[in-house]
């Protein structure tokens, strides 16, 4: 009996490889450019199983051109790029990557606090254009970490995850999320339930670990830039539209805030031009999970979710089990 037909939009690593090409007749993308709208509709066509990545939409208009489509499994814990409830009409089964990439995350959200507050980035860029005059009592002063108030919002694994870094640099942590968590976990993380407002306005550090929603599109915008400190400091480590980033240009202009550190943008890959004009800001290219063990155990997780459908056992990291009846 030939293979079913797989197609997966970037050649992964070999782990993952291995796996995909044990259970499927694969076709990789393996262009150095990334697969085209067209490529990609025309090639997921007569295919059973798609692995894609968040770049690459699963829509209603894919899945209409895919009869054949038994599972989509993306390489990322978001998962905005797939529409699940037409995966559901369609009987395509939805999976995602949660759970492996949390700590490194965490590690690079914490990173760029750090980096953002004591103003690294602006200091490497003196030290490789020869401009920097010497040392100097009030140069690249930036703002303290320690002891500081961290407010975390959306308090799910990689909210958690920042909330114990900061336990070794005895912050105060407030969180925000639609439930709050047991009170065991409180204690562990001492973290502090605050209403949205409120940790807007008491944080130093606000930290972004949301997922894009209808509700979490611009959740931080001119209204919610007003309610922060002057001094404080935004990371976003979430998704680009949780933040509104005409009005955080506005925000960083008008000194209402203090720095800002991206991982993520709007409009992927497009950053704006504002944002790239300004120094309080630091800029990274979507890499929070860009490690090797990581990004390794991601691409694993989307191929065993991919073989698990077709061998007919629940995926693990399914999306519409229950809507299915998995
Ligand atoms: C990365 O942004 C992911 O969702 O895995």
């Amino acid at each position: 009996m030939s293979k079913p037909k797989a197609l997966v939009t970037r050649p992964l690593f070999p782990a993952a490889r291995a796996i995909l090409d044990q259970h499927f007749n694969v076709e990789y993308w393996t262009s150095p450019e990334r697969i085209s709208r067209a490529e990609l509709l025309k090639r997921v066509a007569e295919k059973d199983a798609l692995v894609c990545l968040l770049t690459e939409k699963v829509d209603e208009e894919l899945l209409a051109l895919a009869p054949k489509l038994r599972v989509a499994a993306t390489v990322s814990v978001g998962y905005d790029n797939i529409d699940v409830p037409a995966c559901t009409r369609h009987k395509v089964v939805a999976t995602h990557t949660p759970g492996v990439l949390d700590e490194t995350t965490a590690d690079f959200a914490w990173t760029l606090l750090m980096a953002v507050a004591r103003r690294l980035v602006e200091g490497d860029a003196w030290m490789r254009t020869g401009t920097w005059p010497g040392w100097d009592l009030d140069q690249l002063l930036g703002g303290d970490v320690w002891g500081k108030t961290l407010g975390i919002v959306g308090f799910g694994r990689i909210g958690r995850g920042l909330a114990r870094r900061a336990q070794g640099f005895q912050m105060r942590v407030l969180y925000h999320d639609q439930v709050q968590v047991a009170p065991e976990v409180k204690r562990e993380l001492h973290a502090e339930f605050a209403a949205f407002d409120g940790l807007l306005g008491e944080s130093d550090f606000i930290s972004l670990h949301v997922p894009l929603l209808p509700e979490t599109r611009h959740l931080i915008s001119t209204a919610a830039f007003e309610k922060m400190k002057r001094t404080a400091y935004l990371i976003n480590t979430s998704r680009g539209p949780v933040v509104d980033e005409a009005a955080l240009a506005a925000a960083l202009e008008q000194k209402k805030i203090a720095g800002a550190a991206l991982d993520v943008y709007e409009h992927e890959p497009k950053v704006s031009a504002a944002l790239i004009a300004r120094k309080d800001v630091i800029l990274a290219p979507h890499i929070a999970s860009a490690t090797v063990d990581t990004r390794t155990k991601m691409a694993v997780m989307a191929a065993t979710n991919a073989a698990a459908v077709l061998e007919g056992r629940r995926p693990p990291n399914a999306l519409n089990a229950d809507a299915l009846g998995l």
